[in-house]
């Protein structure tokens, strides 16, 4: 019988990444994949129980790991996440900003301080995190960026959350912008859109109609697995995407393809 051909598991060997929202949903588990593939990561969360549990685990399994309390809307604490990645780790190559927060109002239900803060977190946090890392990113030489935006940063959804909307459609072109801007200097920056994805962040949809519509919605039938955003970040962060850069992989079970 032929031999299989080799794998290469640990693609990310040697790398360093850093995951902000990683004490819950795809953030998790985008550390747990990277870390699968042999990174060293900076967990990052404002959530400091789970975050301290899920990087104590990896250390338990060998993996090289650490949490950072950090809030994604604040420009210091940016800077304090960089500089653990690199007094941790000696250096950052992956950068994947995937905090998040969900609004469900309508417009007219939408005050101008929930506004400010969807935005705060969901947009500006990316920013800021493209801005605080560009430095690093650029001294590695293969430098990283995957942005987590939605599907519902390129379609109109169900009318509803238009902070959400606005500010994943940001993260969508705000993505190009970035990745012409270094292109030439070795830092890749990517959007990944995931459709529905079965997190706490759909906790308070759960066996409601609005899951129903959802699935139903969803081409193949089903909610998505974190671990199946995880996987393309994954591929996104390294270098078998080593020529994809300002592109929008789309997580979704078909959902844009209708
Ligand atoms: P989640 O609610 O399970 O996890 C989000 C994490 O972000 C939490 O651990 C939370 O503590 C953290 N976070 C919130 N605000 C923060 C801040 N200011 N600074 C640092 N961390 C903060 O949600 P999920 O589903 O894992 O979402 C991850 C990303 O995926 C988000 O950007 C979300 O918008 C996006 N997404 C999720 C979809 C889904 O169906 N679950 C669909 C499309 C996009």
């Amino acid at each position: 019988m032929e031999a299989a051909p080799k794998r290469d598991t640990e693609r990310l060997r040697g790398r360093v990444a850093l995951v902000t929202g990683a004490a819950s949903g795809i953030g998790r588990a985008t550390v747990e994949r990277l870390s699968a593939e042999g990174a060293s990561v900076v967990a990052a969360d404002i959530q400091d129980a789970p975050g301290e549990t899920i990087a104590a685990n990896l250390r338990e399994q060998g993996a090289r790991a650490v949490f950072q309390h950090h809030d994604v809307a604040d420009e210091t604490s940016w800077r304090s996440c960089v500089e653990r990645a690199l007094t941790e780790f000696g250096g950052l190559d992956i950068l994947v900003n995937n905090a998040g927060i969900g609004d469900i109002a309508t417009i007219e239900e939408t005050t101008a301080d929930d506004w400010e803060r969807t935005i705060a977190v969901d947009q500006t946090g990316v920013f800021l995190g493209m801005k605080t890392a560009a430095e690093a990113l650029k001294q590695s030489g293969h430098g990283s960026i995957v942005n987590i935006s939605s599907i519902f940063g390129a379609s109109g959804g169900f009318g509803t959350s238009p902070a959400y909307h606005a500010a994943k459609g940001a993260v969508r072109i705000l993505t190009k912008n970035a990745a012409l801007h270094w292109a030439r200097e070795g830092v890749r920056v990517n959007s990944v859109h995931p459709g529905f994805i079965d997190t706490p962040m759909l906790q308070a949809a759960k066996g409601t109609e609005y899951e129903t519509a959802m699935i139903d919605l969803t081409p193949v039938g089903r909610l998505g697995r974190p671990e199946e955003v995880a996987a393309c970040v994954a591929f996104l962060a390294g270098d078998d995407a080593s020529f994809i850069t300002g592109s929008e992989l789309y997580v979704d079970g078909g959902y844009l393809a209708r």
